[in-house]
């Protein structure tokens, strides 16, 4: 596996390279990430994967100075899964100057994780769209647990009429249900063991609205209280339509639940679709 920080490196390493499939990450790499990885592998000629910690998506309280950084193992990991080329920039290579020109997201920047992180998919957004610019993928893929992600960066696509295909990748989950993601490893052991429930409360709304259950307002209701009552501290818990997250109009509609609690200091998302 070729690693690169510098963008004119990057770039010369990329010439003539087929069909170029990226995984942009922010490192620490569990199974979810190389997942990507792999299904990346059969979209295209070349895999690249990225690791860079986006300081322009974390809040100012946010944790970007305590983000696990694991280059090493990271390296491990992506050359095992047949990654050929990663690109792993500095602040320097990809931030040589104040990042001025920033993308803005429109409205659903402001909703559901939106409405907690402030900022949050503005940051997203440009720095995707500057490592678009960079590696020149055909495919992109982003997980599906980070479902909002997913459709604000699939969104700008299309608009931007960038000639890349966004593709999902299904969210990876522990035996007991807990989604993997680089924030379990903040948990207590005692926290850890309490985390499957968020899992659970969601599995359960898509079982009541498969089961005929319209009354949404209630199972979401229901669902945060279940959560708080032990131990946890809810920012949300919401059933939205699967293709822009509004709140569900058509009867029809595909419909996921997204959710956002925090337990002890450490926030957990996870969604289920239905
Ligand atoms: O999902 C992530 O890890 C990050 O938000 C991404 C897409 C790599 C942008 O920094």
């Amino acid at each position: 596996m070729q690693i690169h920080s510098s963008i004119p490196d990057l770039r010369a390493a990329l010439r003539n390279r087929g069909r170029i499939v990226f995984v942009p990450t922010m490192g620490n790499l569990h199974a979810g990430h190389i997942a990507l990885m792999t299904q990346a592998r059969a979209h295209g000629d070349t895999v690249v994967a990225s690791i860079f910690v986006n300081r322009l998506q974390f809040g100012p309280n946010e944790d970007f100075d305590k983000y696990p950084r694991t280059f090493a193992a990271d390296c491990e990991k992506l050359a095992a899964a047949g990654v050929d080329v990663l690109f792993a920039p500095t602040e320097a290579d990809l931030y040589p100057e104040p990042q001025a020109y920033q993308v803005e997201p429109p409205a659903i920047k402001d909703q559901l994780e939106g409405a907690f992180r402030p900022g949050h998919f503005g940051g997203v957004a440009t720095v995707v769209l500057k490592l678009f610019n960079i590696v020149q993928p055909q495919v992109a893929l982003f997980g599906k647990k980070d479902y909002q992600q997913l459709m604000v960066l699939r969104n700008m696509t299309r608009q931007l009429a960038l000639p890349i295909e966004i593709v999902g990748g299904d969210t990876v989950r522990a035996d007991d249900g807990l989604a993997l993601s680089s924030r379990n490893g903040y948990l207590s052991a005692a926290e850890r063991a309490e985390a499957p429930r968020l899992y659970r409360v969601l599995s359960r709304i898509r079982d009541a609205v498969r089961a005929g259950e319209r009354d949404f307002a209630k199972l979401e209701r229901e669902a945060a209280a279940e959560l708080d009552g032990h131990g946890w501290k809810t920012d949300y818990v919401a059933l939205r339509q699967q293709a822009d997250l509004q709140v569900p109009q058509a009867a029809n509609a595909q419909l996921v639940v997204v959710a956002a609690s925090r337990l002890g200091a450490t926030r957990l998302i996870d969604n289920v679709e239905i």
